[in-house]
């Protein structure tokens, strides 16, 4: 599959999508409470999606068994949520979420406190959430590619951070993952040429040491090799010949 350039149909449809997913993220992040388990934090995501007449779309996405992908300190992504699983006071976790409105995706995932956590926690989380916007400085026409992942990685790493690169961000559309790949971490070619209208799904995941990751048994859960820390922060955009839309952002 080729990158596709969105109609201005489409790009009204993504919109709506993207509000009603930061929505859901805003309602989300204030109900994380100590001692709720990542099930309940699963179930009142998909209800939150639900309501807005959106459909969650990764329940049943190759396999996956929930809405929302609730990932707890050293797991990156796609942690699957458990009645076993009680997050508590100094937890960060990891919430990414998909909706489907009107046969449109937009994907986003912001990574949270429960209760008090520590400063060296705050500020992963802050320089993952600025490393997006380090990235998206280059997300229009005239940059490539991989000027976005060049700037996300360098940034991450002047913290000593470790940048996941076993996984990636992606197009989104009428699809949850579209071309191209998007690296979070320095690359020898500069990609692609950016155009207006495509739609990009850009999605840091940086742990506090290495930035080597495995996967647990259950062939979803992403963990740090080290135990350390993880934040994750996504959205979905726009490039214009401007700046770029934050389609996933209120
Ligand atoms: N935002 C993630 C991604 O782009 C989550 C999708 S995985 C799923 O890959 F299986 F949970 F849907
Ligand atoms: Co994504």
């Amino acid at each position: 599959m080729s990158v596709t350039i969105k109609s201005q149909h489409e790009i009204e449809l993504m919109r709506e999508a993207g509000k009603i997913l930061a929505k859901t993220h805003e309602e989300l992040a204030k109900a994380i409470k100590p001692g709720m388990t990542t099930y309940q934090i699963d179930k009142l995501g998909e209800e939150i999606i639900r309501s807005y007449g959106c459909i969650p779309s990764f329940l049943n996405y190759e396999g996956y068994p929930a809405s929302i992908c609730v990932s707890v300190n050293d797991e990156v992504v796609h942690g699957i949520p458990s009645k076993d699983r009680i997050v508590i006071d100094g937890d960060i976790v990891s919430l990414d979420a998909g909706v489907i409105y009107k046969g449109y995706h937009s994907d986003a995932a912001r990574t949270v406190a429960v209760g008090e956590i520590s400063k060296e926690a705050e500020k992963l989380i802050e320089v993952t959430r600025q490393s997006f916007f380090e990235g998206i400085k280059f997300a229009k026409e005239g940059y490539h590619l991989h000027d976005i992942s060049n700037a996300i990685g360098d940034y991450c790493e002047s913290f000593g951070y470790g940048v996941v690169q076993d996984l990636v961000g992606h197009g989104i559309g009428r699809n949850l993952h579209e071309d191209p790949e998007i690296p979070n971490f320095r690359q020898k070619k500069r990609g692609i040429k950016l155009q207006a209208g495509m739609t990009l799904a850009i999605e840091p995941m940086v742990n506090m040491g290495t930035h080597e990751v495995s996967w647990l048994d259950d062939d979803w859960t992403v963990v740090t090799d080290d135990g350390s820390l993880s934040a994750h922060y996504e959205n979905t955009i726009l490039i214009t010949k401007g700046e770029p839309e934050i389609l996933s952002l209120l």
